[in-house]
């Protein structure tokens, strides 16, 4: 008999916490991440190609308050005077880059943080004619802004509308009060409502909701509430997001309280309701974390099997480099990954010196890229045929140490082979990065997966 949820034994939340899997975002992931010197990343954006289009991220790491929970790198201001500063500096570090790249056609644009929305509608206006002098980026097919709506107004959504913005992310976390209040982020839903309509006036149609499970005092009732809530305002995309409390990481977490937390049990329960009333709804359930409508593009590329996986989650951007601005800004180049410095005050200094701000990074090899292949095609689709991968990158290769951990898992239940392709079963679908990390060739592979499944937390 399979192994289900409920005969697993989730008994210690505490291993369970500790022990986090890698999110995949990128293989190899940050953790492998060492020093890098910035002539390479130089190098990388001195040869690439000038025909094929690339993607560009900014990270805008200010915010005006500071939610408990906040797992992201951001800085709080209650002044706008540092955020001035700042973008003459980012400012600065596109010229820099572009100097080095050339005027590029860009495919994908994102804001994120810390909170874009924090920015002054001119100041957001004037930072995208820079991006445009140096970027062709009039025939972006995604345009993206990570949105606090405490901190957008209608100046600030017609304005993104005005440089070009077509898709706004909105962090909604959770309509109940006392969750808002646990987390130190109080956001009514008249508040959203006003969002809304200036989004919809100002023709900006693909919105995203940002939810969370696992949060402080939520439960099965306040979830159902809360996905009944999000259903009224049709957003085209949702993402679930397990809440990540790593209070020995992020130091303001630990203001909420230990006992508020739900244990791994209720978050399991908590993402399977939600998922279930999502899908009733006419949601479609995309990897790990996402729900999108038929309408929203997501859908649609998943469904035509190019779904992938990047920095910011799933997406449909089929760029091979990803440009990242900013501070801690990850980059993600042919040749391999480049992060930048993520103290905002050492980040200004090199800029305004005039040398790239990456500090960190890794070179990939084509034995890595295979890799990535395969563990991006099990984030997204829950099923991978690994020798067929590995074909199409000319490597002949034999899986043995991998093959014997798959074993496991079809033994356990959570695995299916038919035709060379592994598929996910429902009762694997809760260890997805679990089974992933099978073929992660940095992960420390002690101990069996099985366990390493028991012990998944989603955080
Ligand atoms: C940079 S924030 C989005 C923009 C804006 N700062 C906001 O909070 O509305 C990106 C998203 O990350 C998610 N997030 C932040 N901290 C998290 C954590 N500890 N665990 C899980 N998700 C988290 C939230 O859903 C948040 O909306
Ligand atoms: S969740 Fe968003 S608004 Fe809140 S502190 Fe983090 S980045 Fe800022």
């Amino acid at each position: 008999m399979p192994m289900t949820q409920q005969n697993i034994a989730l008994k210690n939340d505490a291993a369970a916490r500790s022990r986090r899997l890698p999110r995949y975002t990128s293989y190899p992931t940050a953790l492998e991440f060492g020093n890098l010197d910035a002539k390479i990343y130089d190098r990388w954006l001195t040869s690439l190609p000038t025909n094929e289009p690339v993607s560009l991220y900014f990270h805008i790491p200010y915010c005006e308050k500071l939610c408990w929970f906040c797992g992201c790198f951001m800085t709080v201001t209650n002044k706008y005077g540092p955020v001035e500063s700042f973008l003459d500096i980012i400012k600065k570090e596109v010229r820099q880059t572009a100097a080095k790249t050339g005027r590029l056609k860009v495919n994908h644009i994102h804001f994120g943080g810390g909170s874009p929305s924090i920015l002054e509608p001119e100041d957001f206006k004037i930072l995208i004619d820079v991006v445009r002098e140096c970027y062709d980026i009039d025939e972006a097919e995604e345009f993206a802004v990570e949105i606090d709506p405490r901190t957008v107004d209608e100046a600030k959504i017609n304005a993104y509308a005005e440089a070009g913005v077509n898709r706004a992310s909105l962090g909604i976390q959770d309509f109940n009060l006392k969750t808002q209040q646990a987390i130190n982020r109080v956001q009514s839903l008249s508040l959203i409502k006003e969002n809304m309509k200036h989004f919809k006036n100002a023709g900006i149609s693909n919105v995203n909701f940002d939810l969370i499970y696992g949060l402080p005092y939520q439960t099965l009732e306040t979830i159902k509430d809360t996905i009944y809530k999000t259903l009224k305002f049709k957003p085209s995309r949702i993402a679930l997001f397990g809440y990540a409390h790593v209070p020995h990481m992020k130091k303001h977490q630990q203001l909420i309280a230990n006992h508020s937390l739900p244990n791994q049990q209720e978050r399991q329960a908590q993402f399977e309701l939600a998922s279930k009333i999502l899908q009733e709804n006419g949601y479609t359930s995309i990897g790990l974390d996402h729900f999108a409508l038929a309408d929203d593009p997501l859908f649609k590329t998943f469904d035509e099997g190019g779904l992938r996986r990047n920095f910011q989650g799933y997406t449909k951007d089929k760029s091979d480099t990803l440009i990242g601005f900013g501070p801690s800004a990850i980059s993600s180049m042919p040749g391999g990954y480049a992060q930048n410095i993520p103290s905002i005050k050492l980040y200004n200094e090199k800029v305004s010196a005039g040398v790239s701000p990456v500090v960190r990074g890794l070179s990939i090899s084509k034995t890595d890229k295979m890799f990535r292949e395969i563990i991006s095609t099990l984030m997204c689709y829950f099923e991978v045929d690994p020798v067929k991968i590995s074909k199409a990158h000319q490597i002949d290769y034999g899986f043995e140490k991998e093959i014997s951990s798959l074993n496991k898992l079809i033994t356990a239940g959570y695995l299916e082979l038919n035709d060379g392709i592994y598929k996910i079963t429902t009762h694997g679908r809760p260890f997805l990065r679990a089974i992933a990390t099978v073929f992660d060739q940095y992960f420390n592979q002690d101990g069996d997966v099985i366990d390493r499944c028991i012990h998944e937390s989603e955080g």
